[in-house]
This record gives C-alpha cells, sequence and structure tokens, in this order.
C-alpha cells in the first residue's frame, strides 16, 4: 500500500477536500500500476509518457500518480479554481513531487488539445444538480467550491464534454480513468463508448453510504 500524499497545507475552505472518491481513485490506480507501467514502459520508440489531470483540486491524484504509478511522465493538470491549480503544485512539492508539472487555469473543454494524452485522469463534479457552478458568481465571491460536485443533468454535464472529446485528445496507446456514481448511469455510459470503439472496463467500485462510486478504464 503506498502513503496517501500528504495535503495537510490544503486550505479546504478554498479546494476540494480530498474524500472518499480521490481515496478510491488512489487504491484503484495501485491496482492499475502494472497495466500502466507496461503500457508506457517503452518510451525510447513513443517518446516520454503526458498525464493530463482535469479538474486538480488540492493535487493529490496526480501527486500519487507521479510518485508511485508513473514517475517518468509529464504532468499537466487543470482546474477552473484558481486556488486549486496553486495548491496542486504546491502540493507536489510538499511530496518531493516532479520538476515536470504544470497546472493551467482553464476550463476544463478549453484545456484540450488534440492527439496530446497518453493519460487522463478526472475525478469530475458528479453530483446530479439543477446547475454547474457559476463563472461569474464564483469570481465575484472567490468560492469556487460549488464547481467541485454540481454536475448538472444526471451528473454527467461536464463528463459528458470529456467523454465526447476522448476521441480528439487521447493519443493511440492513450488511456483515460474516470469515476462516475451510480445516478450517472454508468454502464449506459460503457455501453455508448464501446458502440463508439473504445474498450471500456469498470476497474472497481465502493458502496459509500448511500453512493456507490466507481472507475471506468477507456482505452483503444
Ligand atoms: C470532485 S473535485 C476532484 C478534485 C481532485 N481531483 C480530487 O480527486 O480530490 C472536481 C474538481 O473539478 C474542478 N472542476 C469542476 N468543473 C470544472 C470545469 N468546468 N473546468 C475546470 N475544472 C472544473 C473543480 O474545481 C474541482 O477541483
Amino acid at each position: 500500500m503506498f502513503p496517501t500524499p500528504s495535503t495537510s497545507h490544503v486550505d479546504y475552505d478554498q479546494v476540494y477536500e480530498p474524500s472518499e472518491d480521490s481515496f478510491l481513485f488512489l487504491d484503484l490506480l495501485q491496482e492499475e500500476r502494472s497495466f500502466i507501467q507496461e503500457r508506457f514502459s517503452d518510451s525510447s520508440k513513443l517518446g516520454i509518457p503526458t498525464v493530463l489531470e482535469l479538474g486538480l483540486g488540492s493535487g493529490i491524484i496526480t501527486t500519487f500518480f507521479h510518485n508511485y504509478i508513473l514517475p517518468q511522465a509529464l504532468f499537466l493538470g487543470t482546474d477552473v479554481n484558481p486556488h486549486a491549480c496553486k495548491t496542486a503544485l504546491e502540493t507536489s512539492r510538499a511530496n518531493n513531487g516532479t520538476r515536470y508539472f504544470d497546472v493551467l487555469r482553464t476550463n476544463i473543454w478549453d484545456g484540450l488539445r488534440p492527439n496530446t494524452v497518453d493519460v487522463l485522469l478526472f475525478n469530475p463534479p458528479y453530483v446530479p444538480a439543477d446547475n454547474l457552478g457559476s463563472y461569474e458568481s464564483s469570481i465575484k465571491s472567490d468560492d469556487w467550491l460549488d464547481f467541485a460536485l454540481l454536475g448538472g443533468e444526471d451528473g454527467m454535464q461536464v463528463t459528458k464534454i470529456v467523454l465526447d472529446q476522448l476521441d480528439f485528445v487521447m493519443r493511440d496507446r492513450g488511456v483515460a480513468y474516470i469515476l462516475f456514481c451510480f445516478r450517472n448511469k454508468p454502464e449506459e455510459v460503457a455501453k455508448a463508448m464501446t458502440d463508439r470503439g473504445w474498450s471500456v472496463k469498470k476497474i472497481g467500485e465502493r458502496k459509500i453510504r448511500w453512493e456507490i462510486l466507481s472507475i471506468w478504464r477507456f482505452s483503444r
């Protein structure tokens, strides 16, 4: 069991506090370690792998991934929350993290570039809600925490945009890990993505109180 990165410096009034969803991510990435290392073992032919985390929050997932899963990769993370971007860099540093890590404060869909990503990590805002976080009111109040959880219709509004962009952003050898809650209807998503030519696998799930969280792997 690899240790959980320290986030004791993080101000949870400003940045999403690592929770059961974040910890499920760490546990299942650990189980995926051999698969990932084998897939990206030959960087002499295919280049150094590029890892993109969408919605970094505290940076706990990227830091863990760098420290224990794929230390030789290049890392980029994005978040709409400016405090999250700054905090994620601090988390990396506080845990002996990478020089090869940068952050971009952006909306998820503006941060995607064609054919650039080898590993995509995404713990999205997945809670069904009437709306998403509002940029205007967050700018005014400097409170960005609504963005962390509110996922709009079926909790899928943001995740759907990412799924629709996978063909565009992922390299051929690329692999995406995305978390869902039960109300996101992940089985239906898996079927739709399979029909679009993706190989889809549930790598694990966990029941947390009344919620069932699962993480799915998308590859070609
Ligand atoms: C559930 S939190 C996950 C945080 C962290 N990755 C973790 O696992 O602890 C979702 C993150 O996505 C970010 N986010 C939500 N909607 C976004 C958007 N439209 N553009 C960029 N980031 C967004 C939030 O600010 C938040 O940090």
